[in-house]
Formats: structure tokens, C-alpha cells, sequence
């Protein structure tokens, strides 16, 4: 990946993004030549400005999840998560990012009432966000749907195997295809998206050699979450390789312990404050000369 800087001195909340080119769909396409990927895709989730500034240089993609009806708003699940809310947290990650592609969910009934719904939804979301891509969950069903809109303009991200939005058909979040009636419906939803042309396929939470056999049989990279490292790329939901909830999924590696850090200095910081050792004169504002 090319080194890229970014001057962060204009404001924090405006950034100058360093003139260039962002990853494009096709770009994403082309990782995946003759069948196999060299170097993985790397995506994570991304819902604020500054996270995407951090991330970006990073990554190849950043994904506005529709998690962040959890991680942010504290909801139970991803049904209540609204297009208004993935509008307004598209264009705050666009804003803080240059160079990644940025996707965005479309959120739980905004897609699946009819391809035109999907096309209205989608390019809602584009227009107010800036973003380059969306996401829905879905396979065979939602196939003529994804050919409708790449047809139209709107690069597709698919998502398989669990797909959190039918968790109430699912029954829960637990990995997906430990029969092979449900093993097999993975493997031909992920190919039906494909061949509906999607540019990259999520594939959450299913048994490695069920990613493994999605990989190898579609002709789109395939990013893993809860899958395979034979995947053409992995994406984890930021927060939760961040360390910041106690609760983390299995397939998830903790890279930081950021909610101790950060209950650490905010303990810290109550301690100062009722102490009175802060603010200190290097904090205080004094008269000039
Ligand atoms: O909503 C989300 O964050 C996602 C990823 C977990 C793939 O769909």
C-alpha cells in the first residue's frame, strides 16, 4: 500500500484530505485475479469522522455497518437502525477519509420491498453520504435486486451466511451452516450474488470450510468475518478489535484493551478533578506579556 499523510492541522472537524485517488469498486474487483487474491483486503467498520481518519491510511475499505445501531446507539439489534441515521454517518466517514472506499448498509427494510425500493434507498444514501458503494444482506433473493442497481450505477456489496438483519428468521447470531441444506443455500446465495455482480462478498459467521468453498467459487473477492483466512480479505467491526466492549465475539482478535485504557483515564481524571490537581497552570488562561 502506498504511504499516505494527511495534514490535520486546518481544524479537526474539516480535514484537508491529501488530493488522490480513492479505491474504487472495480479496483476492489481486480484484487481477485485467475481466482485468488496476493494481498488480502483489509476492511473495517468505521461510523465517525475521526475513527475514519485514523483508519483510512489503513485500509482499503471502511464500512458504515449497520452495527452501529449497537456500538453506537445502544439498540438491540440492527432492525431499528434507520436511512437517516446511515446517511448522516456516511457523510461523517466520507468527510474524515481520502483514500479507502467507503460503503455503507443499507439499513433493514429500506432495500428489500422491490428492486426500485432498493435503487430509491441506495441512491439516497450515495448522494447524501458521498459514499462509493453500498451493502445489503441477502443471497439468491436478493440477487435481482443487486443486478438492478450495479445495472444502474450502484456498486453492491453482498453479505452471507449470518446475516444479522434476519436475526429473528435465524434465531439468533451463532454461526451458520453446520447442516449441509444450509451449508449448500451459502454457498448458492454467494453465488447468486456473484453472478448478480457484486463487486465483493461479506461472508459472516459460518464454518471455515463453507468460506473456503465460497472463495474458491466466485469469481468476487470474498471478505470474511467469523470465516476463513483463506478469504480474499477480512473485516472486523472496529470497536470490537478495539477491546472496547468486555463481550467480544469468538472469531474476534482484541489488538488493544481500550475500554480498560480508557476507564483507566477517566478514573484518573475524576481523581484530578476532585483533588483539585487539575487544571494545573499549564491549563488556565492567563493574561498576556
Ligand atoms: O454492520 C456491520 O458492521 C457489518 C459487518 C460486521 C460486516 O455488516
Amino acid at each position: 500500500m502506498s504511504k499516505i499523510t494527511y495534514d490535520s492541522d486546518t481544524s479537526r472537524a474539516t480535514p484537508t484530505p491529501v488530493p488522490g485517488k480513492r479505491v474504487t469498486a472495480p479496483a476492489i474487483l481486480a484484487h481477485k485475479a485467475g481466482g485468488t487474491t496476493a494481498e488480502p483486503i483489509v476492511m473495517l467498520t468505521a461510523y465517525t469522522m475521526r475513527m475514519a481518519q485514523l483508519l483510512d491510511p489503513h485500509c482499503d475499505m471502511l464500512l458504515v455497518g449497520d452495527s452501529l445501531g449497537q456500538v453506537i446507539y445502544g439498540l438491540p439489534s440492527t432492525i431499528p437502525v434507520s436511512l437517516e441515521m446511515m446517511c448522516a454517518h456516511g457523510a461523517a466517514v466520507v468527510r474524515g477519509s481520502w483514500h479507502a472506499l467507503v460503503a455503507v448498509d443499507m439499513p433493514f427494510g429500506s432495500y428489500e420491498g422491490s428492486p426500485e425500493q432498493a435503487f430509491a434507498s441506495a441512491a439516497r444514501v450515495m448522494k447524501e453520504s458521498g459514499c462509493a458503494a453500498v451493502k445489503l444482506e441477502g443471497g439468491e433473493a436478493m440477487a435481482p435486486t443487486i443486478r438492478f442497481l450495479t445495472e444502474r450505477g450502484i456498486p453492491v456489496i453482498g453479505h452471507v451466511g449470518l446475516t444479522p438483519q434476519a436475526v429473528n428468521m435465524l434465531g439468533g447470531y451463532g454461526a451458520r451452516g453446520r447442516g449441509k441444506a444450509e451449508a449448500d443455500k451459502i454457498l448458492a446465495d454467494a453465488k447468486a450474488v456473484d453472478q448478480a455482480g457484486a463487486f465483493c462478498i461479506v461472508v459472516e459467521g459460518v464454518l471455515e470450510d463453507i468460506a473456503t468453498q465460497v472463495t474458491r467459487n466466485v469469481s468476487a473477492p470474498v471478505i470474511g468475518i467469523g470465516a476463513s483466512a483463506d478469504c480474499d480479505g477480512q473485516v472486523l467491526v472496529t470497536e470490537d478489535m478495539l477491546g472496547l466492549f468486555e463481550r467480544t465475539p469468538r472469531f474476534v482478535k482484541r489488538y488493544d484493551d481500550l475500554a480498560t485504557r480508557i476507564g483507566d483515564a477517566a478514573a484518573t481524571y475524576a481523581a484530578e478533578v476532585r483533588s483539585r490537581a487539575f487544571p494545573t497552570a499549564d491549563q488556565t488562561y492567563r493574561p498576556k506579556g
